[in-house]
């Protein structure tokens, strides 16, 4: 992963990443870590928290959670709530799934395990550290939609509704957040280079055209980097972004401009 540029923007600052052991959160986590913020990390795959846990040293708290489990995601949430100091500056709603699947073949269990971690969790985490976030002079939340949030794509009825959803919603929160100071974006990635993107790539036909013909409807011309979003997050998450709230941000190499 590429480094990023070590500055005292964010320093002081307590932010919470969930997602934070997968190829986007952890540039995010790096991004933020760099700015000089502390985080706490949330992550089902509690091998990968440690290790990072272990590369960034006491500025990097790691909480294993499964997020699809509200028990569970209440736990942490008390976890944190002391941990924090009830203090809280930055919230990045980052952990996914996606699931390809037919339409009609998208039964309840997947349709209610996609909104689970992609929305449901995000909404919880999110009311539960709004009396946190208050109490932060320049507090921010982060949402992590999509490209799929802006356009349809064959295979992906259930991801993309809950992607919408994450936009509606943040645009909502942004509005009624307004009044305690908490501004609420959301940045829609586009294709980026993730095991997630190469598991789409897996079930075509012929993966390496599906790639190639992946990057030909990028006008950059190339796939993202999991450091593209970051920086995106990491600028939304800085008080140098003090008067953008309710903002969709793509990053998508101009994918959805065309
Ligand atoms: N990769 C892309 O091309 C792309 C494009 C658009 C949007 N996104 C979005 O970006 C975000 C990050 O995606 P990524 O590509 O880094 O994926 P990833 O699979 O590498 O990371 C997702 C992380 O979420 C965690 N997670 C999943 N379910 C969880 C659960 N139940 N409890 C706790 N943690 C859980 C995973 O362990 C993983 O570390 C997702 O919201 C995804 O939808 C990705």
């Amino acid at each position: 992963m590429a480094d990023f540029p070590k500055t005292e923007e964010l320093a002081g600052r307590r932010a919470v990443v969930t997602g934070a052991a997968g190829s986007i959160g952890r540039a995010i986590v790096a991004a933020l870590l760099a700015k000089g913020a502390a985080v706490h990390a949330l992550d089902r795959d509690a091998d990968t928290l440690a290790q990072m846990a272990v590369r960034h040293g006491t500025l990097l708290q790691p909480h294993a959670v499964d997020l699809s489990d509200r028990r569970d995601t209440d736990r942490v949430l008390a976890a944190l709530s002391s941990a924090m100091h009830e203090h809280c500056d930055i919230l990045v709603n980052n952990a996914g799934i996606s699931e390809v699947l037919p339409f009609a073949d998208t039964d309840d269990a997947t349709l209610d395990r996609l909104f689970a971690v992609n929305f449901d969790a995000a909404f919880r985490i999110t009311r539960a550290l709004v009396p946190a976030l208050s109490c932060s002079d320049a507090p921010a939340v982060v949402n992590i939609a999509s490209e799929l949030a802006l356009v349809g794509q064959r295979g992906y009825s259930a991801y993309t509704a809950t992607k919408g959803a994450i936009l509606a919603w943040s645009r909502a929160l942004a509005v009624e957040l307004a009044a305690q100071r908490i501004r609420v974006n959301a940045v829609c990635p586009g294709p980026i280079d993730t095991p997630m993107l190469a598991a789409e790539f897996r079930i075509a036909d012929d993966p390496a055209a599906a790639r190639a013909g992946e990057i030909r409807t990028v006008p950059i011309g190339r796939i993202g980097r999991p450091e593209d979003i970051a920086a995106v997050v990491a600028f939304l998450a800085s008080p140098a972004a003090g008067f953008v709230t309710g903002a969709t941000w793509t990053a998508d190499g101009g994918k959805t401009a065309m």
